[in-house]
């Protein structure tokens, strides 16, 4: 292997991985007070069930509305309603999430070994990019792979594909990092190499018969993986 075969084509999946989305519980304690954890929380899962629904349905609106309608879902089933000044506040919010505190550093240890970085994600590409530049993660990425090109979401099978194009590798010399299993088991489906970064001792696995190529507990301990790797 030569130092170019040795480079990988890494692609990040950005809610849960390089930012914190269950960090809205913070803003939320002023708004909603106790129900800040399960807000957050249930605000994310109906997020993803309506990305993953509006896929298998063929009926596509963009991760902001998503985003949106999940927000609505929500205050009604917590019976929490907000005023449209707040929810603006906290749509703002999803453009400020902060960063996982190993991230900065990693990218740039993973960038120095000469592999190619790109932010993948749900997520509208100019919604991504402006979060990214907000916590200073963009200039460290080569590019932002948005699925709403294709108008559809992960974990279908396209969008892993769509990928590996846009870098110009095989799938199988593409790999996923991201926390989510569901996106994990997309990954390997389609054929990618796939790092499961498992953030909390507690997250499950989904077992489907697919596992990831490799289990982190976060983002630092990639770039001495990969130097291993480079040495076989
Ligand atoms: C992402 C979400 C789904 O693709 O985690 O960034």
């Amino acid at each position: 292997m030569n130092a170019l075969d040795k480079a990988c084509s890494l692609g990040f999946d950005v809610y849960g991985t390089l930012v914190d989305p269950l960090a809205l519980a913070e803003p939320l304690r002023a708004l909603v007070g106790e129900q800040a954890v399960p807000f957050a929380a249930l605000w994310r899962t109906k997020q993803l069930e309506y990305s993953f629904r509006r896929g298998l349905m063929r009926h596509y609106v963009n991760f902001d509305v998503c985003t949106q309608q999940a927000l609505q879902y929500t205050q009604k089933a917590l019976k929490c309603e907000l005023s449209p000044s707040d929810q603006a506040r906290l749509i703002d919010a999803y453009l400020h999430l902060p960063l996982f505190p190993e991230v900065i550093d990693a990218l740039a240890a993973l960038k120095a070994q000469g592999h190619r970085l790109v932010a993948f994600s749900n997520g509208v590409e100019g919604s991504i990019r402006a979060l990214l530049a907000n916590v200073g993660v963009l200039s460290r990425l080569e590019d932002v792979v948005s699925v709403d090109d294709l108008r559809t979401f992960k974990p279908d099978p396209e969008v892993y594909a769509y990928l590996a194009r846009r870098a110009g590798r095989s799938s199988a010399e593409t790999w996923l990092v991201s926390s989510n299993a569901w996106d994990v088991i997309g990954a390997k489906t389609a054929g990618l190499r796939a790092v499961w970064v498992k953030r909390q001792a507690d997250s499950l696995f989904d077992p489907w018969g697919f596992e990831p190529d490799l289990v982190v507990q976060g983002l630092d301990e990639l770039p001495a993986w990969f130097a291993r790797r480079s040495k076989i």
